[in-house]
């Protein structure tokens, strides 16, 4: 057993704090991977409250657990020499049984913990696996990878007020069960459902590089520090910052966090103080958006083209386009152009975000608001005093979702004016005041 060893309170007044970020994390959905060290330290009970308070704070919460302490635990006892522990390595038959032995019991004891807490939880088949097979000419035999999730059933739960648990074994369409590792799981269960935030508990203080602990870091950092100080990281924490970076790289998980799950409170402090007490990975939305290169400009021809016959866009020819390259920026997934945009010094001390565009199927998913805020910042950094934006469909979206405030076209400074009434598209005019 491992010890509380941090043991703080929570005043009444610090509710104050908390209500703050009410309304930012209601409705949103937090997966919260818990490792099986976790759950039998005499803290897990407390780390059950805090999962209660996040409820109570209408936040979504899936669970997803580990069994590794406990399965090394009983491999010790039952004198089962175990050829994996995490779900990383080839799992033979003896050490799948007591997987799927030592899984039970792990998710009766979160069971049992939630039902003392008054937490809702079910235990779902939503997961389908299928084997990893030979990797470099070794078989992992009951080693298993996901297939499928069945996201659809998990929101119903959800939206049941229910926690669903998932735990770290799944079979696979024949019901022949695998081994996977709990980590990967949560992070794809958190890409799927558009999670918020994927939390892992354990039992370190965060990413420890060496003796020092990285409190936030960005994406591309967190990416480029487990190549280059890969020898300097514990290797579980290694694979939870991988799975992290998988979960950030879909466009809508924001934040992954690493939390020491035996200290008290720790997933409150870090999710409603200032300063946490972990280490946060997040995505750094701005890594993502770079300036256009002339190459791009047939890419972002054939995208407003389209949009264009939509009548969302201003038709530009492709030589207008490439004539103006300097001024767009490209938001970039995958080597795919997914949104883009073009700043435009339009005299008098403005700027003109133009051509702003973001890809349908990746709409609503705040790419056209972080394409916003980094016009806005490049404005701002190259000393423009207001940013317009003209539009003729997308009122709601600067109004709303921007914070742009309409203005009458004679706003405009004079050479953009005399533009705007020769194009008779009539479109509303807005503008954000720049700090
Ligand atoms: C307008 C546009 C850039 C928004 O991009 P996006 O990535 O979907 O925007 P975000 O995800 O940051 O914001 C989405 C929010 O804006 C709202 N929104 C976007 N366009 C809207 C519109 N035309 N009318 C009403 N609301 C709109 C969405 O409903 C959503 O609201 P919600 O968060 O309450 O659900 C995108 O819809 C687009 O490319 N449209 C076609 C081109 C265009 O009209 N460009 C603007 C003229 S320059």
């Amino acid at each position: 057993m491992i010890s509380n060893q941090h043991e703080v309170t929570i005043k009444a007044s610090d509710l104050r704090g908390i209500l703050e970020y009410v309304p930012l994390y209601r409705n949103q959905t937090f997966v919260i991977a818990v490792d099986g060290s976790v759950i039998e330290c005499d803290n897990f009970p407390n780390l059950v409250t805090d999962i209660a308070v996040l409820r109570s704070l209408g936040i979504n919460v899936v669970v997803v657990h580990g069994i590794g302490s406990q399965l090394k635990a009983a491999g010790k006892a039952r004198g089962v020499q175990l050829s994996d522990v995490y779900g990383n390595d080839p799992v033979d038959d003896a050490t799948l049984s007591l997987a799927r032995e030592v899984s039970a019991n792990v998710l009766q004891t979160i069971v049992d913990t939630f039902t003392t807490k008054n937490l809702k939880c079910a235990t779902v088949n939503a997961v389908r696996a299928t084997e990893v097979g030979i990797i470099s000419g070794i078989d992992y035999m009951n080693a298993g990878r996901i297939e499928k999730i069945d996201f659809k059933s998990l929101e119903n739960l959800l939206s049941l007020g229910m926690i669903p648990v998932l735990t770290p074994t799944a079979v696979n369409r024949e019901g022949k069960v695998f081994r996977i590792n709990s980590d990967l799981l949560a992070a794809d269960v958190a890409a799927g459902l558009g999670a918020t935030k994927l939390i892992f508990m354990t039992v370190t203080r965060g990413l420890m590089v060496g003796d020092e602990k990285a409190v936030a870091v960005p994406l591309g950092e967190a990416k480029d520090l487990m190549e280059s100080r890969r020898e300097m990281i514990d290797p579980r924490v290694f694979s939870k910052v991988k799975c992290a970076i998988r979960a950030l790289e879909t466009t809508r998980t924001q934040r992954a966090h690493i939390l020491d799950g035996r200290e008290f409170a720790s997933l409150l402090t870090e999710l409603f103080e200032k300063v946490g007490c972990g280490t946060m990975i997040y995505s750094d939305e701005y890594q993502k958006i770079r300036p256009a290169t002339p190459e791009d400009a047939s890419g972002i021809y054939n995208i407003s083209r389209i949009s264009s016959s939509e009548q969302n866009l201003v038709y530009r020819t492709r030589e207008e386009i490439e004539g103006k390259i300097g001024t767009y920026f490209v938001y970039e997934m995958d080597g795919s152009i997914i949104a883009f945009v073009s700043l435009q010094d339009i005299g008098e001390g403005c700027a003109e975000l133009a051509s702003l565009h973001v890809q349908p199927f990746y709409q609503g998913n705040d790419v056209g608001t972080h394409m916003v805020e980094f016009v806005e910042h490049k404005a701002h950094q190259a000393g423009f005093k207001r940013l317009f934006a003209l539009s003729t469909k997308s009122a709601p979206f600067f109004l709303q979702v921007a914070k742009f405030e309409e203005v009458s076209p004679r706003e405009l400074p004079a050479a953009r004016l005399e533009k705007y009434k020769k194009s008779g598209r009539n479109s509303k005019v807005f503008v954000r005041e720049i700090a």
